[in-house]
């Protein structure tokens, strides 16, 4: 396992950045100086051969003049070469070949011809098609500019003069590399500290934040959840920590609630199996009296026992109903099938069926509804289970000498809302948000005497949510619950 606190150094981000930065920053400057370089040279030889274009003329007319004959010519070379310091004066025939050559500084022929192309080109040249090169005979290796003129008649001519600035050359040549070597090294030097500077920055602002963040995952991770990400800034890096954060929490809560969730389902299987051994118990007892004493019995003490087994089926059945309903919902799979179906009609039948309840109860039901049909759009098999569970709920909680009241009313065109009151325990503050929740049940003192799995407001919220309604609650403790729910009318398609 690779642990992210002790990447080594040349693996980080930051190395790699600062070396991309010393590569971008040499790369660069390699570029800039070989670019300029052509540029400068160039424009360099553009001038001097501009300047001197019409030295060769001078020169040529000057000997021309000077009527100066063959023997002489070595002579008249040097002290030419007095006037122009720094040039190198060459007579060179039409074939190319240098006849004399004469200068100020000493200096050795080391080439004895020149390409005669490069003087007529010059020749037929104007200052636009400059620099005009060629190589220069008393240095190895190095092309320059010159300045030509014919000897003689300009058509055909006898023999050229030929006059180079191969000292001047070199030395530019040189002081030119001089110049941008050390800008060569001023960049290199100057890209390492950009990149060391930039590298301790990104270091700084970026590596060590994230390597902090990650040794809080690692830590989070062994299970030291101690370590807190305080890595509040806005940037991406805090955003990023504050996520993990979340996170982190987040997963903490859903332990904790899982823990919770896993509890309860212990208890319920405890209460679930302690549920169906009481029936089962009393429901043995029952028939193992009727059939060992089925004979002497009378009619009455028969439905008497035949009735207690019944009871004890019917509340094992819905129990098992419950938990079925339980599973379907929590895997998503509970469907309902909506039809227009009259409202009020269905409480009544829901209430009917509890008359005996009631009455051994001695609660007192209260029914607000109105003389028009209400018609909803819902499934009337789901809503019946959900009122069916209010009102045992509402029976269960509530004293001898209560009261229930069940309203239906139509709050606008589309909605009908039902809500039942009574006047029992209530809920306390604190539990009204967990009643919902599966398995919950408060009141506990009320527990040991009254029958429940807390699966039924559970179950009753999720028939609702699956009409788009919600189940709401409002209870003072001692004084009395309400809970309500809206349901779509049944809107009549008129066909003509
Ligand atoms: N009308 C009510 N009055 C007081 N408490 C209620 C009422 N209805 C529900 N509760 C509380 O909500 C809990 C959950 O109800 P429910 O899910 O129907 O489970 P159960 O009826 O099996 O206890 C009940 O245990 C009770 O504490
Ligand atoms: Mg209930």
């Amino acid at each position: 396992m690779v642990t992210f606190s002790h990447i080594p150094l040349y693996r980080t981000l930051t190395f790699k950045v600062a070396m991309a930065l010393i590569v971008f920053f040499i790369f660069n400057g390699v570029v800039l100086v070989l670019w300029n370089q052509s540029d400068v040279m160039q424009d360099l030889e553009t001038d001097i051969q501009t300047v001197y274009r019409n030295t060769a003329f001078e020169i040529s007319e000057a000997l021309q003049n000077s009527k100066t004959d063959q023997n002489n010519l070595s002579v008249f070379f040097d002290s030419l070469a007095q006037f122009y310091p720094g040039m190198e004066l060459f007579l060179v025939n039409p074939k190319g070949e240098i006849l004399e050559h004469g200068s100020y500084v000493p200096s050795q022929l080391i080439n004895q011809s020149v390409p005669i192309e490069a003087i007529e080109l010059f020749l037929n040249a104007d200052s636009s098609d400059y620099p005009i090169e060629m190589p220069i005979p008393t240095a190895t290796d190095l092309d320059f500019v010159f300045s030509a003129a014919p000897l003689g008649s300009p058509d055909n001519p006898d023999a050229y003069i030929l006059v180079t600035l191969v000292e001047g050359g070199e030395d530019v040549y040189i002081s030119w590399w001089e110049e941008y070597g050390a800008i060569l090294t001023r960049t290199v030097l100057f890209s390492i500290i950009i990149a060391v500077l930039a590298g301790i920055l990104f270091w700084y602002f970026l590596t060590r934040r994230v390597q902090r963040v990650a040794q809080a995952v690692q830590n989070y991770r062994a299970g030291d959840s101690r370590i807190v990400l305080n890595d509040n800034s806005s940037d991406e890096i805090g955003h990023v920590a504050m996520h993990i954060g979340d996170m982190m929490e987040r997963i903490d809560a859903m332990f904790n609630e899982l823990g919770k969730k896993e509890k309860m389902r212990t208890e319920l299987l405890a209460s679930v199996s302690h549920e169906l051994q009481t029936p089962l118990t009393v429901m043995q007892g029952n028939i193992e009296t009727l059939v060992e004493h089925r004979e002497k019995m009378s009619e009455a003490d028969l439905s008497q026992k035949l009735g207690a087994v019944y009871t004890q089926v019917r509340h094992m059945s819905a129990l098992i109903d419950d938990l079925f309903d339980v599973a379907i919902l929590e895997t998503g799979q509970m469907r309902i099938n909506t039809e227009p179906f009259p409202m009020v009609e269905l409480v009544e039948d829901v209430l009917q069926s509890y008359t005996l309840l009631l009455d051994q109860a001695k609660l007192v039901v209260e029914r607000n509804f109105p003389e028009t049909i209400q018609t909803v759009n819902a499934d009337p098999l789901r809503i019946r289970q959900v009122i069916r569970n209010l009102l045992s709920n509402a029976i269960k909680f509530s004293s001898p000498g209560g009261r229930i009241r069940i309203t239906t009313e139509v709050s606008s065109n589309e909605i009908l809302t039902f809500r039942i009151e009574d006047t029992g325990v209530g809920i306390a503050e604190e539990d009204i948000s967990k009643i919902f929740e599966s398995f919950y049940r408060s009141n506990q003192q009320l527990h040991k005497t009254v029958k429940g799995t807390g699966l039924g407001l559970h179950i009753c919220q999720h028939i609702l949510k699956l009409h788009n309604s919600n189940l709401e609650v409002r209870s003072r403790l001692d004084i009395g619950t309400t809970f309500s729910f809206d349901l779509d009318l049944y809107k009549e398609v008129v066909t003509i």
